[in-house]
């Protein structure tokens, strides 16, 4: 048995233009991910195919690309069940550097200028600083973020607006250190959002939802957020 893909290729160092490569691969094993058809091409047929990848099990967030149309993790995504051959393509709206390798430069930028940590302004304890478990537990549906772009790059709003719109992945951890009962920055962090495109050029078209492989909901997050807007004019 065999799987056939049709993979996006462009070396900008070579290729004057993107072109789709047709690959076929066995089945390896019961339950072959994505992600192991890509190895088997990189290994054993096409060593110029690139692509990133580090942890193989939907932890490091590097491996998002376009799975037929739909932004995914290569490592936990089945080829069982895929429509084929299968159509691999970068992440759409990212400019891509080789092959199914995008540039995430201005993403984590953005990342970068939320301050995705904690900060706290009382003296330090002597030991660490504390969190009840409820206070933990409103973390959940964002700690587990792993910043792999699949929403933010599924995002038209994003497309159209993301040198200014900071986009789903960004805002969801905004939301994180909002929600944070040892972080004391909120004042700060909401200053910092208030504005026509970093937050609100969200239109709630919920792509972001739909395509994140962790199952969290960055809607959510930017509603919370407005919300909080919202409740301190008040
Ligand atoms: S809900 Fe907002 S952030 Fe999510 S895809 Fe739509 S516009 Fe983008
Ligand atoms: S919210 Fe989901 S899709 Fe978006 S960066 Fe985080 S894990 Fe990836
Ligand atoms: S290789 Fe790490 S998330 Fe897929």
């Amino acid at each position: 048995m065999t799987i056939q893909l049709n993979i996006y290729r462009f070396n900008p160092e070579n290729d004057s233009k993107p072109y789709m490569q047709y690959y076929e691969v066995a089945i390896s094993k019961k339950g072959m991910k994505l992600l192991d058809a890509l190895n088997d091409i990189k290994w054993n047929m096409d060593g110029t195919l690139t692509f990133r990848r580090s942890c193989g099990e939907g932890v490091c967030g590097s491996d998002g690309m376009n799975i037929n149309g739909v932004n995914g993790l290569a490592c936990i995504t089945p080829v069982e069940g895929l429509k084929q051959p299968i159509q691999l393509r970068p992440l759409p709206s990212m400019n891509v550097i080789r092959d199914l390798v995008v540039d995430t430069t201005h993403f984590f930028d953005q990342y970068r200028q939320i301050k995705p940590w904690l900060q706290a302004y009382t003296p330090t304890p002597e030991h660490e600083r504390l969190q009840s478990p409820e206070e933990r537990v409103e973390l959940d549906g964002a700690y587990e973020c792993i910043m792999c772009g699949c929403c933010t790059t599924s995002c038209p709003s994003w497309w159209w607006n993301g040198d200014r719109f900071m986009g789903p992945a960004v805002l969801l951890q905004a939301d994180r250190w909002l929600k944070d009962s040892r972080d004391e920055a909120a004042g700060e962090r909401l200053d910092q959002l208030e504005d026509a495109f970093k937050l609100y050029r969200c239109h709630q078209i919920m792509n972001c939802m739909e395509a994140c492989p962790k199952e969290l909901n960055p809607t959510q997050a930017i509603n919370h957020i407005k919300r909080m807007l919202l409740n301190r004019q008040s």
